[in-house]
């Protein structure tokens, strides 16, 4: 997730049980003419494995490029962004703009299955652009289906929705249904109930946390244990939260100068704190918080 599953992210969810995660989404264009790893977008280490790479583009060659570069950095899969909304993105043909053009498509999963030899190869969409019905979706799994991609995952909503209303499960297993190859099913999984509700109803294969992990590792295990019938793990209390916190924070301080983890714990803090009695009064003092030491103590201090 774009701003937010960075390398401390990754590490710290992987030690409550995450099993696999991705590398927020970087350019096909900028990683070919090799300015897409600035900022430490692509940094990982030996411990955060398995991890996935995913690209945005619409020029197929441009993918295939890019993909076979992701294959040659290490990365242990390659995911195609046909999701992403956003302007900046949509509106220069990329992300979810490519669910409504099946021959562009068809041609960029083509480009991108030559390119790649070793590592499987993914695209991950929404149900469509306006149509919530999911048709559009599965016209673009068969397609990628057919051209040898390995798994689909989709979020069940549209483009035009952004995020608004739910996710459709009954929408994903229209997806599910029209191909062989697995599904993964994303979309508003906050529980392990969320996961097993997403599982039934859709028939999907695996299960994609997005915002749910945000300050909230625990969910991995949760889900995991929903899906495998096993009692579920007890909620964390306040200490295991701060505890958690104080962890992340120290990840970050290893990979990131102190200026720019002050300003990303601004929004860490809050996820992990997000809904708790004194959270509102607790964002104000972060906000306006200039030093790692003040940071610490703020969050030592919080309930
Ligand atoms: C801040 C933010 C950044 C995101 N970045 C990406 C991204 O880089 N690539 C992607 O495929 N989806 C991205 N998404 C979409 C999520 O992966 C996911 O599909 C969506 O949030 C729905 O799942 P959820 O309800 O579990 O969050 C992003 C979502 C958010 C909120």
């Amino acid at each position: 997730m774009a701003g937010c599953t960075d390398l401390a992210y990754r590490l710290i969810s992987r030690s409550y049980g995450m099993e696999f995660c991705f590398l927020e989404m970087v350019s096909a264009e900028g990683l070919i003419r090799g300015n897409e790893n600035t900022g430490g977008l692509m940094e990982t280490l030996p411990e955060d494995k398995p991890l996935g790479a995913q690209i945005f583009g619409c020029r197929p060659e441009a993918m295939g490029e890019a993909a076979k570069k992701i294959e040659d950095m290490g990365y242990d899969l390659l995911d195609i962004n046909f999701g992403c909304p956003v302007p900046k993105i949509a509106g220069k043909g990329a992300g979810s703009a490519l669910l409504a053009r099946p021959d562009e498509a068809r041609e960029i999963f083509k480009a991108v299955v030559k390119a790649v030899k070793k590592i499987p190869v993914t695209v991950k969409m929404r149900l469509g652009v306006k149509d919530p019905s999911g048709k559009e979706a599965a016209a673009i799994a068969k397609i990628a289906e057919e051209c040898g991609m390995n798994a689909i995952t989709v979020h069940g909503r549209t483009r035009e929705q952004g995020y608004s209303g739910n996710a459709d499960y009954e929408a994903i297993g229209l997806v599910k249904a029209t191909v062989k190859i697995p599904v993964i099913g994303n979309g508003d999984i906050l529980s392990g109930a969320d996961a097993l509700r997403l599982k039934k109803i859709s028939g999907c294969d695996g299960v994609m946390i997005g915002r749910g992990g945000l300050g909230n590792p625990w969910i991995f295990r949760q889900v995991e244990h929903a899906l495998q019938g096993k009692p579920l793990p007890q909620e964390p209390g306040f200490e295991e939260r701060k505890k958690a916190l104080l962890k992340h924070l120290d990840l970050e301080l290893t990979y990131r100068d102190e200026q720019t983890v002050v300003c990303q714990m601004r929004k860490i803090a809050c996820w992990y704190f997000k809904n708790l009695p004194g959270a509102a009064e607790f964002r104000g003092k972060i906000n306006v918080c200039q030093s790692v030491e003040t940071l610490k103590k703020l969050i030592e201090d919080f309930g």
